[in-house]
């Protein structure tokens, strides 16, 4: 039975000293080198292209792939470590990070055949490529069994035809798992998943969203037109393409929980460290006691969010089952992001309302981690499912 969330099942919260040095060298890579230049992304919406390259050079792009594939060999709790250093400083860098990380590398990982592993899961974990995740349609988000993207069976290939919307890392990804029907009347049970490269014939890179935050991803449509795909590019039997999907975007919402996380203790430090520079009434902010509320209110909720969080990590390194730990840990990390960077904002004033200190632009990263990977709606139907099993 899952868990309800009520107990941490003898969970140990420890962190080991590879936690620690993962943590610090994030922490450290975050500072020296996303942080440099990060408002003139955000504001040109230009991709970190150099800044993502030497990601894969510290191992950030393959985190979790076994060393034998280029993979930095690590657990999911070093990976949520990861990725909330990161997303402090950088919210952007970190999604480019995640989706290859849970999403592609996980998958093949997961799935793949040992030679789909050679030939793309090494490339993409080394960081030597990016990959991305193409589930979302025009008339299919949240209702991901609704695909009109087709995969019609053609003996040794498939056809692929169709559009997808809303990808991260779509312009910058030179692999790409795509989410297909081959046979309608099989509903969800009739979808593939089919490794795509980039220069394959009738594969476009479409129009690139410009988006209110994580503005230096790249957001992309991508669309297929008599796309040819090997039939030795699909992942797993023939149908088992959404239950691939399902079952990768559970893993996935742990590094967007741990994005937001991220987000929300950036906004939370900024806010912290302005406090008790900035005097009004003769002292310094921090020394009202309606500034000491907010910070004191932040701090409590990231505490409890940073618990699920590591708790849905630990459940997965642990092979138990994480399903409804990370829906809950997204649901509630997304919303205390939302709300944390608001406070955050308002403990700044009208410093926090312009560019030059960052708590506007992580408001508006925050938004998108109630959104992707499943909206909060998506999240509280996972949980509930899950508490009647
Ligand atoms: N884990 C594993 N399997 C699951 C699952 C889960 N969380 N949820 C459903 N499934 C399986 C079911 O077991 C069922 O399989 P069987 O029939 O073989 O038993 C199958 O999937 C269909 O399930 P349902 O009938 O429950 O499907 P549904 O249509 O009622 O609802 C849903 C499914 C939960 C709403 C699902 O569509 C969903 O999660 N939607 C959200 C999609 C999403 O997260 N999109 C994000 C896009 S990716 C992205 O954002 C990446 C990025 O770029 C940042």
């Amino acid at each position: 039975m899952a868990t309800t969330g009520m107990e941490l099942q003898g969970l140990n919260f420890n962190l080991s000293e590879e936690h620690r040095a993962v943590q610090e060298a994030a922490r450290d890579f975050a500072h020296s080198e996303l942080l440099p230049g990060v408002i003139d992304r955000d504001n040109a919406a230009r991709f970190p292209a150099e800044q993502v390259r030497r990601m894969g050079e510290l191992g950030f792009m393959g985190m979790m792939v076994p060393p034998e594939y280029g993979g930095s060999g690590l657990d999911t709790v070093s990976y949520v470590l990861a990725l909330e250093e990161l997303s402090k400083i950088d919210p952007s860098a970190a999604v480019i990070m995640s989706v290859n990380n849970s999403l592609v590398c996980f998958g093949l990982e997961a799935y793949g055949t040992e030679e789909q592993k050679q030939k793309y899961l090494v490339p993409l974990a080394t960081g030597e490529v990016i990959g991305a995740f193409c589930l979302s349609e025009p008339e299919a988000g949240s209702d991901a069994t609704s695909q009109s993207t087709t995969a019609e069976d053609k003996g040794d290939y498939y056809l692929v035809n169709g559009t997808k919307n809303w990808i991260t890392n779509g312009g910058s990804s030179s692999i790409c798992l795509v989410i297909a029907q081959t046979d309608r009347e099989k509903k969800h049970r009739g979808i593939n998943c089919l490794i795509v490269e980039k220069e394959t014939p009738g594969f476009v890179v479409g129009k690139k969203e410009d988006k209110m935050g994580i503005r230096a991803s790249d957001t992309h449509s991508l669309l297929f037109t008599d796309v040819k795909v090997p039939k030795e590019n699909r992942i797993g039997d023939d149908g088992f393409g959404f239950k691939f999907a399902m079952t990768t975007l559970n893993g996935g919402r742990i590094g967007i929980a741990a994005q937001a996380l991220g987000i929300a203790a950036g906004a939370y430090e900024l806010a912290l460290k302005y406090s008790q520079e900035r005097k009004s009434f003769g002292k310094q902010i921090f020394d009202h006691q309606a500034i000491q509320f907010k910070l004191a209110d932040m701090a409590t909720r990231i505490e409890a969010a940073r618990l699920l969080v590591y708790k849905a990590a630990r459940l997965k390194d642990e092979h138990k089952d994480y399903v409804q730990a990370a829906a809950m840990a997204k649901l509630f990390a997304s919303d205390i992001a939302m709300w944390a960077t608001t406070e955050a904002v308002q403990i700044h004033g009208g410093y926090g309302y312009v560019k030059e200190f960052h708590v506007e632009r992580l408001m508006r990263d925050a938004k998108i981690t109630q959104i992707y990977e499943g909206t909060s709606e998506i999240q509280k139907l996972v949980i509930a499912r899950e508490l009647i099993k």
